[in-house]
């Protein structure tokens, strides 16, 4: 699994899950529903097409209005793309028209704009999860007052546990001979997992959350088939996921604060995503058929679970972090299930 692909496949289903075709054929973008009064969030209504008809140009129209900024090529696109997602090359100068803030894009996405014409809309994205062991001792949340700090909290424990997690991960791999570049990968993991907790935990605390201590068992010696199932299930689906999830919270996330976490999170993560899908065929070796089985069920069950989990998550807490809502998480599933997880 290369790094550009993986990144290409979650934003552009990332991109797809968000952009549903409303009445008319205009591309709308995922509807407020909690009235996340602090976070930027779209009208609703891709105003760009009606501009383009009337005027009856070919100019490209951009809006920069939001964070997902868009440009409008009312008479098609530029040039012909070379794949099925534009390349980051294609992506850089089909979003020209925009002055970004902070640079970018660091992706962009390619849609029909109303029905039957030649208009296309693309998405530039441009504003900017973890590994659970599976012998993490205790699941006590972290009670706070204020959700946004609770969550925090909760959070950087989980970043915490990740780092015994890739420890443990390559001890194991260097006594089963993995290739260096694995073990490497897994070292260097554990240091970007020691740094996640520092960011996160001080952001954390600067709400007022106190320091809640990780626990694992660390007499406990996993087996392959345990390594390799908290492979599957955290690794190609919590990380691997958690990538698009961060792709969103820099964009839409409430403060600078949480979206620039948001920034420092996404490519370490995506490394991390990147490792587990190359640990599948490392662990399968290791394995018999029923246990490769056994991890693929446990993979999509846990797939299957994502939007329950976001459905459950406070809305103070889902806008404040600037994540994606239930419905988007559902249709961002659909589609990675007949890409990634096909
Ligand atoms: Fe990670
Ligand atoms: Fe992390």
């Amino acid at each position: 699994m290369t790094h550009d692909r993986l990144r290409n496949v979650l934003t552009s289903a990332l991109l797809s899950a968000l952009a549903v075709p409303a009445c008319g054929g205009v591309v709308s973008e995922e509807p407020p529903k909690d009235g996340g009064a602090d976070v930027a969030t779209d009208t609703g209504i891709d105003t760009g097409t009606d501009v383009a008809t009337d005027l009856g140009v070919c100019t490209p129209i951009p809006d920069a209005a939001t964070c997902s900024e868009k440009v409008v090529y009312p008479c098609g696109l530029p040039f012909a793309l070379a794949g099925s997602t534009p390349t980051l090359e294609e992506c850089k100068s089909l979003c020209a028209p925009i002055k970004f803030t902070y640079g970018g894009p660091y992706s962009c996405g390619v849609y029909p704009t109303g029905t039957g014409g030649t208009s296309q809309t693309v998405n530039c994205a441009s504003c900017a999860v973890g590994r659970k062991p599976v012998d993490l001792l205790d699941e006590a949340e972290c009670h706070e007052e204020d959700p946004v700090a609770e969550a925090l909290a909760a959070m950087t424990r989980i970043e915490a546990a990740s780092v015994h997690a890739f420890r443990k991960l390559e001890r194991t791999l260097r006594g089963l001979g993995a290739p260096a570049s694995l073990v490497a990968r897994a070292r260097s993991a554990a240091r970007d997992e020691a740094r996640h907790a520092r960011l996160v935990g001080s952001l954390a605390r600067a709400r007022g959350a106190r320091r809640h201590p990780v626990r694992v068992a660390k007499d406990h010696v996993p087996t392959v088939f345990e390594l390799a199932l908290e492979n599957a299930v955290e690794g190609c689906v919590h990380e691997t996921v958690g990538v698009a999830y961060l792709e969103h919270q820099r964009a839409h996330a409430a403060t600078p604060e949480l979206r620039a976490m948001a920034e420092q999170l996404y490519d370490d993560e995506l490394a991390h995503a990147e490792l587990s899908w190359d640990l599948v065929s490392f662990f399968d070796q290791h394995l018999d058929a029923d246990q490769r089985r056994a991890l693929r069920e446990a993979r999509d069950h846990a797939l299957s679970a994502l939007p329950h989990e976001m459905a459950k998550l406070d809305g103070r807490v889902r806008v404040a972090l600037g994540l994606p809502d239930a419905p988007s998480v559902g249709r961002l599933v659909a589609s990675l299930r007949t890409t990634l997880y096909a």
